[in-house]
């Protein structure tokens, strides 16, 4: 199949979260399996990774009742993988969405245009020939090139054969802008319903109504926005598309050849599942490196996030000093929302012997954090998937989480009765309920190491690859019947329920 990938965000040159890192390696995953894969995104102004090939042509595109202009970089990153960037003075920016003043004003003109843009690029690039198989759309940014597939090509007969799929990675970011700029973007008035609400066009929703199938990134997500309670205002549309057979919830999964205890290069000494000394030695590298004392017993706290809301790092801040009066050390990696960057590093100042705030990210650093972590916590108020689990299992660390979104499905909860687990796990979204799982952690740690071993080579052994996903994604972009939201263990909880 030959599958084109539209994403505002894609590792190593662009990336503020998940969604970066999923637009990396599940097209990687595809193109193993022996698919085509084109992946467009905006060449803003800090990329990282590999340098580009810049063409000298130009295209112009009309929105917004004007033309622009432009041009494709590219990157051949492997065989069947290429890697194209929309090139224009609206990306040249430091920030992707928005700086210190907030968004920027014109959002919607840029991801329409990367939308624009990205929908041409295998044909005038002369990458491919014929039409693709299938457009993956993801997030807001791109949840207008479904609508432009509905709109300006289906009615000329043209991408009649290719198969729209939008994923949504995040529903709390939905694109909201003002109804009266429907018009800029051309298309005719009988599209307006997929675009706008009331007085707002939101371009997720146009994704999720316009696409042939919409996927979100885990069962639990995708049951959690059939809701009313979790559906971020999406509940009534999601239901609508369950009914039609239209949504599945697909678990993400991580580069296990790049996340590999084994081999990683950030890394001071290697390990692996059965052989841990590598971990320790890590931890107390680690231990050196950020000036906490280096002590193996002491139970080694990490939370890895974006400093949102989302993420619960309030409630971090507030539970914390508990287990830290009883040892625990503890590091927090992340930046974005300034009032949560003041928070934690306060909590930092006033616990100097064991707390570090490092404000920033650092891919390499944050490494090192989950080959060192006994603990890695992950305490959302609402999770589509998370990562953070997944590299921290990986990676030796056990994963404390909120029972929510995709953390439900890949983290199996301490049972005490039992005694396994492959983590600790709360359900109400407060410091109280985060503190009772912190203890439970650090009774677990202080009573029973050979437990806490058991528990490490269970979480160790969760394969994450995107083995199974990828073949789920193959089976929705050809179409197959994919039950909706199989829950773990028995697979058929979630048979798609048919209008
Ligand atoms: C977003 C979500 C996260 C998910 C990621 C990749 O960042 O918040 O839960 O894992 O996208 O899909």
């Amino acid at each position: 199949m030959k599958i084109l990938f539209i994403t505002a965000e894609v590792a190593p040159f662009s990336h503020s979260g998940g969604l970066g890192h999923v637009c990396a390696s599940l097209p990687i995953a595809l193109a193993e399996r022996g698919h085509e894969l084109i992946v467009v995104s905006p060449r803003y102004r800090r990329l990282g990774g590999p340098s580009l090939d810049a063409s000298e042509q130009e295209f112009w595109f009309w929105i917004d009742g004007r033309h622009h202009q432009a041009r494709y970089a590219t990157h051949q990153t492997g065989a069947r993988l290429l890697h194209v960037f929309v090139d224009n003075p609206m990306f040249d920016r430091d920030g992707y969405y928005g700086d210190a003043r907030g968004d920027f004003g014109d959002n919607l003109t840029r991801f329409a245009l990367l939308c624009r843009a990205a929908l041409e690029a295998p044909q005038r690039l002369g990458v491919w020939e014929g039409e693709p198989d299938v457009i993956h759309a993801h997030d807001w940014q791109a949840g207008l090139a479904p609508c432009f597939v509905n709109g300006l090509y289906r009615p000329l007969g043209l991408r009649a054969g290719s198969r729209t799929v939008f994923t949504v990675h995040n529903a709390a970011h939905q694109g909201v802008f003002p109804a009266t700029s429907f018009p800029g973007l051309d298309l005719a008035p009988r599209h307006r319903d997929a675009l706008v609400w009331g007085d707002a066009l939101v371009t997720l929703k146009a994704g999720l109504s316009a696409a042939d199938h919409v996927t979100v990134v885990s069962p639990t997500f995708a049951r959690e926005l059939c809701t009313p309670t979790g559906g971020f205002g999406l509940d009534a549309l999601m239901r609508q598309r369950r009914r039609q057979g239209r949504l599945t919830g697909i678990l993400n999964g991580i580069d296990v050849a790049r996340f590999d205890p084994r081999a990683d290069p950030h890394l001071p000494a290697y390990f692996e599942r059965g052989a841990l000394e590598g971990k320790a030695r890590c931890k107390a590298s680690l231990q050196r490196e950020l000036g906490l004392p280096e002590r193996p017993d002491a139970p080694l706290f990490v939370l890895i996030a974006r400093m949102a809301w989302q993420k619960g790092i309030d409630l971090v801040c507030d539970a914390l000093p508990s287990a830290l009066r009883r040892g625990a050390q503890l590091v927090v990696m992340g930046d974005g929302d300034a009032a949560l960057e003041a928070r934690v590093e306060a909590l930092a100042r006033d616990w100097p012997e064991q707390a570090r705030a490092w404000i920033g990210f650092d891919h390499a650093l944050s490494m090192r954090l989950y080959a060192s972590a006994d603990v890695c916590l992950v305490p959302s108020r609402f999770e589509p998937c998370g990562l953070s689990q997944l590299y921290a299992m990986r990676y030796g660390a056990l994963p404390l989480v909120r029972l929510t979104g995709g953390l439900r499905d890949t983290v199996t909860p301490w049972d005490p009765v039992a005694r396994r687990g492959t983590g600790f796990c709360f359900t109400e979204a407060s410091a109280a309920a985060l503190e009772g799982a912190l203890n439970e952690a650090l009774s677990v740690w202080r009573a029973d190491p050979e437990r806490w071993r058991q528990m490490r080579d269970d979480a160790m052994a969760r394969d994450s690859s995107w083995g199974l996903a990828a073949d789920t994604y193959l089976e929705v972009y050809r179409g197959e019947h994919v039950p909706w939201a199989p829950a773990r263990g028995d697979g058929m909880d979630g048979a798609p329920a048919r209008a």
